[in-house]
């Protein structure tokens, strides 16, 4: 073989093993200067092939323009791997400032539900749970409900055309906690409830009560007053005390409402308590006897009470906030105000 040709084959092998070999543009353009530079290879190349024979001078013309060809596409070829890898590991600038994580928290209707259970379990309360899909029985019949209540009506609660019904009240889980087990009984029950209300700032379709039931022993009125004047010193401080005014509820007798002093005020009288120096806080009373025959439950040896709440009413309350709406919109510029 012409020695011209062989010199161009012996570039091109030793090109393609540096070019493979090269990890940064600097070890590439090495290997340009060292082939196409104006002192390298096939620069000095065209000197040489003046002196070839003529008749040689076609077969290393050929190998020159092939051999030099090659060598730019081996050295582009080796740039641009070069370029990737560099752009892949650019994607990653470590000196850039970190990213910031913003951890979630609990809305508040659910660390106002933990801050009662809380509150109870302290008490010797234990949590008991309820469907929110239910029966006419555990809802109004059970609860001694009478069939002309206008809680019942379809203009207040959410029917099934199977005669189920979404919960109105979470009252529906004392029935249910007294029909699976014997007395005694010491429950609170959080959840979500429904009813056919226009929202507006104080009402909404579906909001969360808390149902409390005691049942044992020579239960009187006055253990269910300690327990709710507890619960208002462990959720507003030592400075809220209670009242208690007669009311009515099929399910208790006699039956009462009570109030928190105004957590706002303390009782000399504002806005937020209506200058009456107390807050509506919910509906409670002695388990009336003919919800413990319901659900077998003998009234000469058992009595109790029974306390149900708005949970909304009460984070409201906590936060100063003036609408319900805002609870349910899972706008987190207003939930992360409550971390
Ligand atoms: N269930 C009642 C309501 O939704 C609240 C209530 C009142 C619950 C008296 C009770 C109770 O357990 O004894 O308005």
């Amino acid at each position: 073989m012409n020695p011209i040709v062989e010199r161009i084959n012996a570039a091109l092998n030793q090109a393609e093993a540096d070019l493979s070999a090269a990890s940064t543009p600097a070890m590439v353009e090495e290997v340009r200067v060292a082939l196409l530079g104006r002192k390298g290879l096939f620069t000095s190349l065209t000197k040489d092939m003046g002196a070839a024979a003529p008749e040689e001078r076609r077969v290393i013309g050929q190998a020159f323009n092939t051999g030099r060809n090659r060598v730019q596409e081996l050295l582009a070829a080796a740039e641009e791997r070069i370029n990737s890898a560099e752009e892949k590991a650019h994607a990653l600038d470590v000196t850039l400032p970190g990213r910031k994580w913003h951890a979630g928290h609990k809305h508040p209707v659910t660390m106002m539900i933990d801050d009662c259970v809380a509150a109870f379990r302290r008490m010797g309360f234990v949590v008991a749970d309820g469907p929110e899909l239910e029966t006419v029985h555990h809802c109004f019949d059970a609860l001694n409900t009478p069939a002309d209540h206008p809680s019942r009506d379809v203009g207040d609660t959410f029917y099934f055309e199977d005669g189920r019904l979404l919960r109105t009240q979470t009252s529906t889980v004392q029935i249910r906690t007294m029909e699976a087990h014997e007395p005694p009984v010491r429950i609170v029950a959080p959840g979500r409830c429904f009813r056919r209300d226009t929202p507006d700032a104080t009402h909404s379709m579906n909001f969360h009560q808390l149902e409390g039931l005691y049942i044992d022993k020579n239960v009187s009125m006055a253990d269910l007053k300690s327990v709710l004047q507890n619960f208002a010193w462990e959720l507003f401080g030592k400075d809220v005390s209670i009242r208690l005014r007669p009311h009515f509820f099929p399910f208790t007798e006699p039956s009462v409402e009570y109030d928190f002093t105004c957590i706002m005020c303390g009782g000399k009288g504002c806005n937020v308590c209506k200058h009456s120096g107390y807050i509506e806080i919910a509906g409670a009373g002695m388990v009336d006897p003919n919800v413990l025959r319901n659900v077998g439950y003998d009234p000469e040896i058992w009595s109790g009470f029974a306390f149900g709440f708005g949970l909304e009413r009460l984070t409201m309350l906590r936060h100063r906030i003036g609408d319900i709406r805002n609870l349910y919109e899972n706008d987190v510029r207003f939930l992360a105000q409550f971390n």
